[in-house]
């Protein structure tokens, strides 16, 4: 038997969910369908307890050794990963070749930042633009094993978009709840083409994550937000393609946003795993950036409180994490505690900025994901990031997931949400700092000329 078969029969055995609270530690079955500990109420994890004879060489090779496989399990980003995950051998598993997506070197947004280098793992570049599809794999393969008819989630647009592509793959029933003008049109584009029953709620996220928990205990739904364990099973493996394409050299810092905090625990558990297999000998220092208007996890990382104080009315253009109750804000905070990481803010301006900025590396993401080199900028100059430093940003999703955003920057008619009653349309105007509008000219060989060369006058200097 080959060492890796022998790994997934002993993660078959061996692996259970349990409570993350030390003072519970209860653990149940893996395939009891739980999303909170029904003893004190606690996030799960879901725990292998496999690899106490692990050769990281062997799992090195054999994950090297897929790449060059047609194997749907093997040229998927999230199921290459396998050993890593608690699904047996025969899992039936839901696949739309997620993952995969490139690391960019991104010398304009490291200058932006006053870093020598800076690289981007673009997670919009997976099949439905956004980094929720490795953990929707996952869970949706989960569903299935657990024979659910019905899967839904609560979202401000890229959970819906992915849950509903893997349903429809799945051949199963989908609901998703959408805050109702809130989410961008792209997404909910997706969500009606992949044949979702899309429900447009009244109120904000937060409202439709609490409907949703209700929702949850009828037996025949399942419910597929990051609160669930198995989506976060998925989204770990991020980590091991991360460092698999940096030939497993650590990074120095690893940034990403934060809005309802599943990504940020579930890269915080992929490279402690990976750290307690021997792949990699230390952590890189996780940083989660917040906006400004819903910054609910910054606030508590600043205060040092225990609790993380709810906001009531979350605001940001980054609809994408207008997010005021965080669920998995204790995994979070475990996860940038034990690597040593931060948590930040960034405000509306410095958000849209950051994001033409990484336009002009040629790559594009949505607002949300801009908080990331935003938020570097800050950690620079406040000193927590060394200039010569190796810093990784996430970007989670698509430019194509919201390009009203976009072109309202470029035209200079992007206007906050703020709430003071004294502050004219006017002075919420964002200033498009690096715009770049469209010019209107005739159509004649002369006119374009002339066109490129004021282009050429205006934005020179400019970055
Ligand atoms: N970036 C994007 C593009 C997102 O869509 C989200 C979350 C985040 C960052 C924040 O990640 O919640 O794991 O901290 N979007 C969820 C959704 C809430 O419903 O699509 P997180």
């Amino acid at each position: 038997m080959i060492e890796t078969e022998k790994l997934q029969q002993v993660a078959e055995k061996s692996a259970e969910q349990r409570c993350i609270d030390p003072s519970c530690d209860a653990r149940f079955e893996l395939n009891e369908r739980l999303y909170v500990c029904p003893r004190c109420g606690g996030l799960l994890d879901v725990a292998l307890e496999a690899y106490a004879n692990a050769d990281p060489e062997g799992l090195r090779a054999v994950w090297t050794s897929r790449l060059a496989s047609f194997e749907p399990r093997d040229r998927s980003g999230v199921w290459r990963y396998r050993e890593l995950l608690s699904f047996a051998a025969d899992a039936p598993i839901v696949t739309l070749g997620e993952g995969n997506t490139p690391l960019y070197d991104a010398p304009v947004s490291a200058a932006y930042c006053g870093l020598n280098a800076l690289a981007l793992k673009h997670q919009g570049c997976n099949p439905t633009g956004s980094f929720k599809d490795t953990g929707m794999t996952t869970a949706v393969t989960q569903a299935l094993i657990l024979g659910a008819r019905t899967v839904v989630c609560a979202s401000t647009g890229n959970t819906a978009a992915s849950l509903a592509a893997y349903a429809a793959r799945a051949r199963l029933q989908c609901a998703i709840l959408v805050p109702r003008g809130q989410i961008s049109n792209a997404k909910l584009a997706q969500s009606l083409d992949y044949g979702a029953a899309v429900m447009e709620l009244d109120g904000n996220f937060d409202d439709a994550m609490r409907v949703i928990r209700e929702l949850a205990e009828d037996e025949s739904i399942y419910l597929v937000n990051s609160i669930n364990p198995f989506r976060i099973e998925g989204q770990k493996t991020v980590a091991a393609e991360l460092l698999h394409q940096r030939d497993w050299r650590v990074p120095d810092h690893i940034v990403v946003p934060g809005g309802n905090l599943g990504n940020s625990s579930a890269l915080g558990k992929g490279f402690k795993e990976l750290r307690n297999l021997g792949l990699i000998e230390r952590l890189p220092r996780l940083s989660v950036v917040q906006a400004e208007g819903a910054a609910p996890f910054a606030g508590l990382f600043e205060s040092e409180s225990e609790v993380l104080k709810p906001i009531e009315h979350p605001q940001t253009l980054a609809t994408a994490i207008k997010i005021g109750a965080p669920v998995s804000w204790k995994k979070a905070l475990r996860a940038v505690l034990e690597s040593a990481g931060s948590v930040l803010s960034v405000s509306e301006q410095e958000i849209a900025d950051a994001k033409a900025i990484i336009g002009r590396d040629g790559v594009g993401c949505e607002p949300a994901s801009a908080t990331t080199v935003a938020g570097i900028k800050q950690l620079v100059a406040s000193g927590i990031i060394g200039s010569d430093a190796d810093v990784v940003a996430v970007l989670t999703g698509n430019i194509l997931k919201d390009t009203d955003y976009a072109i309202n920057y470029h035209q200079e008619k992007l206007y906050t949400h703020d709430r003071a009653a004294d502050k004219t349309k006017e002075e919420r105007r964002l200033t498009g700092t690096y715009s770049n509008p469209p010019a209107r000219v005739k159509a004649t060989k002369a006119a374009i000329l002339e066109g490129l060369r004021r282009h050429e006058q205006e934005h020179s200097g400019n970055i």
